[in-house]
């Protein structure tokens, strides 16, 4: 019996030592990335500034090169319609244009 209670008094001591699932802390690390050399040129700084917050600028890197301008309108579109991308309107277009320049017409 004075085993068993024991027994208790130790789990509940370790259950209180234990960080409880409210209290943890938890430590992010900023994602590091280096910025891809075909977009670390003056023109690819407004693409830089307001697409690589949610993701790797390699989801526009390894997209297929010749899409034409459509195709980056929609991303950009979609970004911000669909993902919150907090992207000026003024902005969307500068960056639709750049993407267009590096990627778009197949080079
Ligand atoms: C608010 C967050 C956010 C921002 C900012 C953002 N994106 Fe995205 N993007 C996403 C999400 C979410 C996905 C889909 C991820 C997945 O499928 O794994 C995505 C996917 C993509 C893809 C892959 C193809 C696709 O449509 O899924 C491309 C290309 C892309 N984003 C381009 C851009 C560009 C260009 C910008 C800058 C204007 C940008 N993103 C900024 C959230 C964001």
């Amino acid at each position: 019996m004075i085993a068993r209670i024991a027994g208790c008094v130790a789990i509940l001591a370790l259950i209180g030592a234990a960080p409880g699932a409210s209290g943890r802390v938890v430590h992010y690390q900023p994602r590091e990335e280096t910025i891809p050399p075909i977009l670390s040129d003056e023109a690819s700084q407004i693409v830089v500034a307001n697409c690589m917050s949610c993701h790797s600028l390699d989801y526009l890197t390894t997209q297929p090169r010749g899409k034409g301008t459509k195709f980056w309108r929609d991303e950009v579109t979609k970004m911000i319609a669909v993902y919150k991308a907090p992207v000026e309107p003024a902005d969307a277009d500068a960056i639709v244009a750049a993407l267009d320049r590096k990627f778009g017409g197949g080079g």
